[in-house]
Order: structure tokens, then C-alpha cells, then sequence
């Protein structure tokens, strides 16, 4: 394979020692190039600005000229962080002055040496040792870039997660949360997010992560709800082959998944009791348990968690442990209901409609005053949530405007709870109907909530499994048209 060849930058004041460099790295001279030789450190940096394809830079301590030594590396450093500096110096210097050799390295210096005696003509030092130095030196260049370069693409990647969902709001409840969340990101303790379904909360904790240090390593989402209690350890710690039963290879916990970054437990107040304990040993030790493993783990794991219940409560009742709650409650954010901060209702909105109108590509349409005026004081028990899926109905719903009658249409579908699962009382004891009118019913529900989840009617009666026509007259049969 041809290697790329090592572009050096020589800075020597001495015709003798440019020469004994040159000779000392000949057998290599395809590979390691001097391009260019300067006799001060003006010059150096001249060059350097100039021309930013140096990979190494050999430089003699004692140059003339007012700059020189760890100045030197630095404004060089300044100019081209990745370039390499390899530092030489006269016999003068005592060869086991660590702090010397200290000061090189920390002003930036890759490797220094002492010269050879002046008496030694031929080399400045032991040839394959100095040859091997400047080898190593242009590939930590090398990698650095690649690390500067993938670092890079990293941040990009993170800008675009962020953007994707941004956090929207004037308010002075949202601008005392986004102060709180940047104070909070540039810690590592622990935060608990309480507030209202739909108001925020999980955007606050991945906001806290991708403002903090641990941006770069994973968030892993854990809805407490939603593991069977049963598995909830096994899936939080992992587990090891041959533990139980079953246990057919390692499983990684989410929380080893997470390590170096953030856990995000939601819905924290389901976390099984006996799951709380093993949960606080991990907080109070960053020691993992894994079942069936002897040896405990360390994990390095922020955990914000979040819930909607109040813990206090719970706590009362003998459901939440009292010293996990101290644990997860280091720091504390509440994420404020939209009933109360009003003034954003109107910047969520604009920002959905035209984030549906993208999505589906349908025209922006405008917004009447009647229309505006209801949207703006109705209660949203659903905030943030809500607003957004009652954005896209009326996206859907609308022709040009969104008139008070597409929001009255939007905002009663959404109370009928359609939206998600239809609400069909139909298995009542009191209340049995004859089948036809629970029919009737439960077609009218579902109609309405394909159509609200299709761009036309046609897209709809598809879904359905009908032919348009038939849809067409189901749809007047249940007065729907
Ligand atoms: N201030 C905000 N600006 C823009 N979008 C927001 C804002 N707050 C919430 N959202 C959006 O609203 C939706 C619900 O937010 P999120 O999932 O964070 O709420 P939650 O409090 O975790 O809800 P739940 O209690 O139901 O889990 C998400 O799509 C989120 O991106
Ligand atoms: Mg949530």
C-alpha cells in the first residue's frame, strides 16, 4: 500500500545540525520530506499560515530570535492544533531535567530529545529512533484529525436530533425551565421531571442530555409502565448465561447501554417495589448487580426519571421507597401545564401546522380569528401532547382556513378520545344494547377515525378494505356526509 508521504516544517538556525537531520533521516527521505527550513520562530509561523499542510514540525530549542521554545509550540499549536512538534535541544539542557521535558510536553510538544555531540557528524540522533518518532508522530496527526473529523459529524448529528424537536415556548414558566435545563446539564446529578401527561417532560430530559457532557454516549428511554414486573430487573441490569432457565446468552441491561450517557426512567412511580431497592443500591454505589453474575459492575449512569403521579403520596402509601425518591430527586424540574402559559398555545400551534403541513404536503392554510380565539382558551388537559395531534386533525381537516368549525370538529373528535383507543362502552352490565346499534356505533367511531388518519376519502375507504363508492354510502348511512 503507498503511504502518504510526512510533510515536515524544519525550524534550525545551525547550517551543521540542518545537516546532521537531513543525513539522520535519509534512508526514509521518500516518506518524511522537509519542505521547508526557517532559522526563527517568526518565520516558522509565517510559513505556517501560509501553507497548513505540515504534518510535523522538527524545532530546535535554542533558535534565535526573541521566539522560541514553549511560546513557540503554542502559537504553532494556535495555528495548527494537529500539526506534531518534535522538540531538540543542545547537551546544555540536562538530559534528566523532567520538569523541562514536562514543560515541553504540556506547551504541546509530541516528543523532545537531546542532540547528539557536536563531534557526531554524521546524525543528530539515534537514526532509527528519530525516524521511528516523526512515523508515529504524523499518524497521531493522523488520528487526531479523524477524531476532530468524526467529533464533527457527532455534533452535527446531535445539532439535527435537537432541531428535529425543539423546545417552543416564550413564556416565563418555559424560560425558567430552559434556564433550569441548562444548569442542570452542566452537573450530573441526578433530576426528576414532574408534570402533567403530554406537557414536556421527556423533551426536558433529552434536552438535559444533548445539552450535557454526556451527549456524546447514548440516552436510553425506560418507560416503567410498560415492562412487565417480572422482567423488569433482567431488562434494567441484564442478566448473564445460564442464570436461570432460559437465560440462553448475556443480556446487556439498559442500564450498561446507557453507560457514559443518560438513563431516562419514565413513569418512575411503576417501578415495582422490590425493583426500587436494587435500583437505589445502583444509585447509591454505581454498582450493577447483574443476576446471576458474582461480581458486581460499575456503571457510570445519570438517571432522570419522571412522572405524573404524585410521589409524595405514593411514599404515604408505602409504594415508593422514601431514600430512591432523595435519590432521583437531586435536582427538580416541573414542567408547566399549556393552561397555564397561554401565550405559547399560539407558538405551538404555528409551528404544527406548518410541521404537518411539511409532513403532508398540504398547503399552509390560514387561521380565522373565531378560530384562533377557541384554540387559545381551550383547556388542553392534554397539553403539548394533545395540541399537536389536534394541529394535525385540523391540518387535515381544513380547506385554505381553519375556520371555527374545523377547530369544533378537531377538539370534539379529540374528546370523544377517538384519537388512540375508541371508548365504546359496550360491555356494561346496565346498559346492553342490541347488536346493531353497538354496530352502528363502533363503525360510526372507527370512520371517523380513519378519515381523520387519511388524506382523502379515498385513502380511507382503501384502508378499510372498501371500494370508494361503498364508503361513500356507509359514510351517509352513518351521517357522516
Ligand atoms: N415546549 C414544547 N415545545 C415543543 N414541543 C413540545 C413542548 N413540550 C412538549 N412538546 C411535544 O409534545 C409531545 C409530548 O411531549 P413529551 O412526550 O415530552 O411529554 P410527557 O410529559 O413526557 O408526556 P407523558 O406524561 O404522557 O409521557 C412531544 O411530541 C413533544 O415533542
Ligand atoms: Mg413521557
Amino acid at each position: 500500500m503507498e503511504q502518504d508521504q510526512i510533510k515536515v516544517l524544519l525550524i534550525e538556525d545551525e547550517e551543521y545540525d540542518v545537516r546532521r537531520i537531513k543525513n539522520t533521516i535519509n534512508p526514509y527521505r521518500e516518506r518524511i520530506q522537509i519542505e521547508e527550513i526557517v532559522s526563527t520562530g517568526e518565520d516558522a509561523l509565517r510559513v505556517l499560515e501560509k501553507n497548513g499542510s505540515f504534518d510535523v514540525a522538527i524545532l530546535d530549542y535554542q533558535i534565535s530570535g526573541g521566539l522560541y521554545g514553549e511560546r513557540l509550540i503554542k502559537r504553532i499549536k494556535i495555528i495548527d492544533p494537529s500539526i506534531q512538534v518534535i522538540v531538540i535541544t543542545k547537551m546544555t539542557v540536562n538530559q534528566t531535567d523532567l520538569h523541562f521535558a514536562n514543560q515541553m510536553i504540556e506547551s504541546g510538544a509530541y516528543w523532545f530529545g537531546t542532540k547528539y555531540p557536536s563531534d557526531i557528524e554524521d546524525f543528530i540522533y539515534q537514526p532509527t529512533d528519530f525516524i521511528l518518532t516523526i512515523l508515529n508522530a504524523a499518524e497521531k496527526k493522523r488520528l487526531e484529525l479523524e477524531k476532530m473529523k468524526s467529533q464533527n459529524r457527532l455534533d452535527k448529528k446531535i445539532d439535527r436530533i435537537v432541531q428535529e424537536r425543539p423546545m417552543l415556548g416564550n413564556s416565563p414558566s418555559i424560560l425558567k425551565v430552559r434556564e433550569h435545563i441548562s444548569k442542570y446539564a452542566a452537573t450530573h446529578a441526578n433530576v426528576l421531571i414532574t408534570g402533567e401527561s403530554g406537557s414536556g417532560k421527556e423533551l426536558i430530559a433529552r434536552s438535559i442530555h444533548y445539552q450535557s457532557a454526556r451527549r456524546y454516549d447514548n440516552f436510553v428511554t425506560v418507560n416503567c409502565a410498560a415492562i412487565p414486573d417480572e422482567l423488569i430487573e433482567s431488562e434494567l441490569f441484564g442478566f448473564v448465561k445460564g442464570a436461570f432457565t432460559g437465560a440462553s446468552e448475556d443480556k446487556l441491561g439498559l442500564f450498561e447501554q446507557a453507560h457514559h450517557g443518560t438513563i431516562f426512567l419514565d413513569e418512575i412511580s411503576e417501578l415495582p417495589y422490590q425493583a426500587q431497592a436494587k435500583l437505589l443500591r445502583v444509585l447509591e454505589t454505581g454498582e450493577l448487580d447483574k443476576i446471576g453474575r458474582k461480581k458486581s459492575y460499575n456503571v457510570d449512569v445519570r438517571v432522570i426519571s419522571a412522572t405524573n403521579k404524585d410521589i409524595k403520596e405514593l411514599m404515604k402509601q408505602n409504594r415508593f421507597r422514601e431514600d430512591l425518591y432523595y435519590r432521583l430527586n437531586i435536582l427538580n424540574i416541573q414542567a408547566p401545564p399549556l393552561k397555564e402559559r397561554a401565550e405559547d398555545i399560539r407558538i405551538l400551534i404555528d409551528y404544527f401546522v406548518g410541521h404537518h403541513c411539511r409532513d403532508l404536503s398540504i398547503t399552509l392554510p390560514s387561521i380565522s380569528d373565531e378560530a384562533w380565539s377557541i384554540l387559545q382558551h381551550f383547556e388542553w388537559p392534554g397539553n403539548v401532547r394533545q395540541l399537536k395531534n389536534v394541529t394535525q386533525r385540523l391540518v387535515i381537516l381544513s380547506n385554505d382556513t381553519i375556520s371555527k368549525a374545523t377547530v369544533d370538529l378537531a377538539l370534539d373528535v379529540q374528546s370523544q378520545g377517538s384519537g388512540a383507543a375508541l371508548t365504546n362502552p359496550v360491555f356494561s352490565s346496565e346498559n346492553i344494547l342490541p347488536l346493531r346499534d353497538v354496530e352502528q356505533s363502533f363503525r360510526k367511531q372507527y370512520f371517523e377515525f380513519v378519515r381523520l388518519h387519511s388524506h382523502t376519502d379515498t385513502e380511507a375507504a382503501g384502508k378499510l378494505g372498501l371500494a370508494p363508492p361503498n364508503f361513500h354510502r356507509m359514510c351517509k348511512e352513518l351521517g357522516l356526509k
